[in-house]
């Protein structure tokens, strides 16, 4: 029977970039679909930028841009990181879509009719500089129980406290330094406990959940009234506006599940189906793969809102635990926090595949990437024990292909095919690391035939090349037939191997029949062997700042490429340690000296054609004099005021018209000059970095 499967990823923020952690989900999300794709079911798999939230609001105004253009270009790059590692939506969106906005409004409506909406005045913390609340995430301070120092606003990383933002020692906003203040707030929230009864029935009897997940819950809220949940934040927020409530935006967390409906939606528009052909078909199985971090979102808020809206529940909340790196979490200094796009500069893409489906379980334990045993699973196994299969018969069968007949062999190929229903269960429980155990063992049983036959003595001796067309049958056939019970996993190696035998595999049964009297492919090489120091070098520890700091080209200059120059310095996690030629180091872009300053005085120097002497103050009473070569483009008395850019730690140079003590920083060629500045509310004298 052809089954109809809804499938979802976590919808990833739009604030940040992809890494090995996020690739955990998106991959075992993978596995599983491109698995019931090859069964035959009828697969939808979607997901989305999460866009929403305070942290693109400050990002945008930081780096000058719109929050639609930020979170446009971060969707980009999100997408060009998943379809290099080869994870097959069928669409991915983004939370800020009509489709979505429309939707999370007819919920919305649907719990004010059904009175599950309240309205209560609470203190929040706000940033005065800023100029906005803060979320628990962006309140750092001393933890209010143990006392340590540097922790968020919601609970403590020391001793696992938990406590409200304002409880916090010496708090400070993440944004600005600034000390939060408390300030009133309007805020709407939804009451989950008139659904209490629904969600212990859906949590403990449906079976949707693992068990461990189900435990938790039961323990830990479904014993006790359920708290209502807050879901208004005042403006500003960048968010979808809460229709009935001026001046309120839905807090991130509404919108973003709402995203998997929102994401179907413009998938459904886009070709031709309707959204109710998957959200309200019984028939239809949707399944949602997540982390464990946001287990309680997806368990009490979402299932109470698909509940509400009238939609169907999801068969199936798959849940995973956090991947650390050598045993602890992933960090920046420490170098373990690698990018997708960091991996991509070292490693070949199918061999985190590989590796995640090796470890990953239908468990909630966190995984450990672990630098030794990554390179000994892909050269033992992948390459080692199934590769190796191929390049060591196709060739002696280039020539004459593959026999017409199933030789003798044992029974392995018909005990390999047997096989294939325990693998598919571990596929569909995904248990990755049950198939690919299973899948070794196969491997083995054809290398032990490959060492027994020795195909290439057989190749010595011409009076028995039909022996050795035989031999090389089998081993070609079990080696396809492993490779289909891989391809869940392994996408670019079946593109190779289907070349080979000019055969696509598009079906888990093309592992029940062999490939026989068809000529063979020239073989090609198929995956490279990973050598350790190419997986050491995706570690490279940073100083601070987690993300990409892009210094564009300012408002009137030309783009780049036209002669002007236009700088844009990467994410630190991207400068590999040693820099190749025409490169520098952070430590040596560091040593530039690049600062805010004012120009409090401009005057034409009559001697010289081209410049001007301008008075630059750095903050207090620290003056600079430049002579810096603009006159052809700004006349004297525009530029007081103004701030620019300079370089503060230039050597002073003596010239015919007195001391130049630094340079200011312009873009353009001879013919036209733009001076660079600072956003509004830089001050003079700050350092850029
Ligand atoms: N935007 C929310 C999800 C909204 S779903 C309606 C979010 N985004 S996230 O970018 O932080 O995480 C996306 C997914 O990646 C989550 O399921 C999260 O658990 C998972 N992971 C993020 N870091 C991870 C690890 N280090 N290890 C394993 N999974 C990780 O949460
Ligand atoms: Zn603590």
């Amino acid at each position: 029977m052809t089954r109809q499967i809804l499938v979802t990823s976590a919808l990833p923020y739009a604030n940040g970039p992809i890494h090995l952690g996020h690739l955990v989900e998106y991959l075992q999300t993978d596995f599983f679909v491109r698995f019931q794709r090859l069964r035959g079911h009828r697969v939808a798999y979607v997901c989305a930028d999460d866009t929403h939230g305070t942290a693109i609001m400050i990002r945008a105004q930081k780096e000058g841009r719109t929050q639609e253009a930020l979170i446009e270009a971060m969707g980009a790059e999100h997408q060009r990181d998943f379809a290099a590692f080869g994870v097959s939506f069928d669409h991915y969106g983004s939370t800020h879509s009509k489709a979505n906005q429309a939707l999370a409004n007819g919920i919305w409506q649907r719990l004010r009719e059904r009175g599950l909406v309240v309205e209560r005045q609470v203190d929040r913390l706000y940033d005065p500089q800023a100029g906005t609340f803060l979320a628990d995430r962006f309140v750092k301070g001393e933890c209010p129980r143990c006392g340590v120092a540097d922790q968020y606003g919601d609970s403590c990383e020391k001793c696992g406290a938990t406590y409200a933002a304002t409880e916090l020692k010496h708090p400070r906003s993440v944004h600005s330094g600034a000390v939060p203040e408390l300030r009133p707030s309007q805020q709407l929230f939804v009451r989950l406990e008139p659904l209490q009864e629904f969600l212990r029935e859906w949590t403990q009897r449906s079976g949707a959940l693992q068990p461990e997940v189900a435990n938790y819950l039961a323990n830990y809220f479904l014993d006790k009234p359920l708290q209502d949940w807050d879901v208004s934040r005042p403006a500003p927020y960048f968010g979808f506006p809460i229709p009935d409530a001026p001046g309120q935006y839905w807090y991130v967390w509404f919108d973003a599940p709402i995203g998997y409906l929102g994401s179907t939606q413009d998938w459904c528009a886009k070709t031709g189906q309707s959204l109710a052909s998957w959200w309200h078909a019984p028939q239809c199985e949707i399944v949602h793969f997540l982390g464990k971090d946001i287990t309680y979102f997806h368990t009490l808020f979402w299932p109470a809102l698909l509940h509400v809206g009238g939609y169907q529940l999801p068969k199936r909340v798959q849940i995973h635990g956090f991947l650390r790196v050598n045993g602890e979490k992933m960090s920046k200094s420490r170098g373990t926090f690698v990018t997708a796009a960091t991996y991509l500069a070292h490693c070949d893409p199918s061999w985190l595949r590989y590796y995640y489906a090796s470890k990953l379980s239908n468990k909630i334990d966190d995984l450990d990437f672990q630098v030794a045993e990554f390179v000994g699973k892909v050269n033992s196994d992948l390459v080692g024990r199934v590769v190796n299969l191929a390049s060591r018969s196709a060739r002696f069968v280039e020539a004459v292909g593959l026999a017409a007949a199933y030789p003798d062999d044992g029974g392995r190929f018909a005990r390999a095919a047997a096989a294939g229903e325990a693998i598919a269960q571990a596929f569909e429980a995904c248990d990755s690391r049950e198939a690919m155990r299973l899948v070794m063992l196969l491997a083995d049983a054809a290398n032990e035939y490959v060492d027994q036959k020795q195909p290439w003595t057989l190749k010595k001796d011409p009076a028995r090349s039909a022996e050795l067309q035989e031999v090389c049958t089998v081993v070609l056939n079990l080696f396809r037939q492993i490779v289909v019970y891989l391809a869940p996993v392994v996408p670019e190696l079946v593109a190779k191997v289907d070349a080979l035998f000019g055969v696509p595999i598009r079906s888990w049964a093309d592992a029940a029949s062999p490939l026989l009297g068809r000529p063979i492919g020239k073989f090609e090489h198929m995956m490279g062997r990973v050598e350790e120091a190419k997986v050491q070098a995706m570690f490279v520890p940073v100083a601070a700042e987690p993300e990409p700091v892009v210094a564009s080209t300012p408002a009137g200059a030309r783009p780049a490429g036209g002669g002007g120059t236009a700088v844009v310095v990467d994410g630190p996690e991207a400068l590999a340690k040693e820099p190749l030629a025409g490169q520098i180091t952070l430590d040596d872009f560091q040593k530039v000296d690049l600062r805010v300053a004012r120009v409090v005085a401009a005057e034409t120097v009559p001697e010289a054609k081209k410049l001007l002497r301008l008075t630059l103050s750095l903050g207090g009473d620290q003056t600079r004099n430049v002579f810096a070569g603009i006159k052809s483009a700004y006349e004297p008395s525009q530029l007081v005021g103004r701030l620019v850019v300079m370089v503060a730690n230039l050597a002073p140079r003596q010239m015919k018209f007195g001391l130049s003590e630094g340079m200011v920083i312009a873009a353009g060629t001879d013919g036209e000059v733009f001076l660079l500045s600072p956003d509004a509310g830089a001050k003079a004298g700050q350092r850029l970095h």
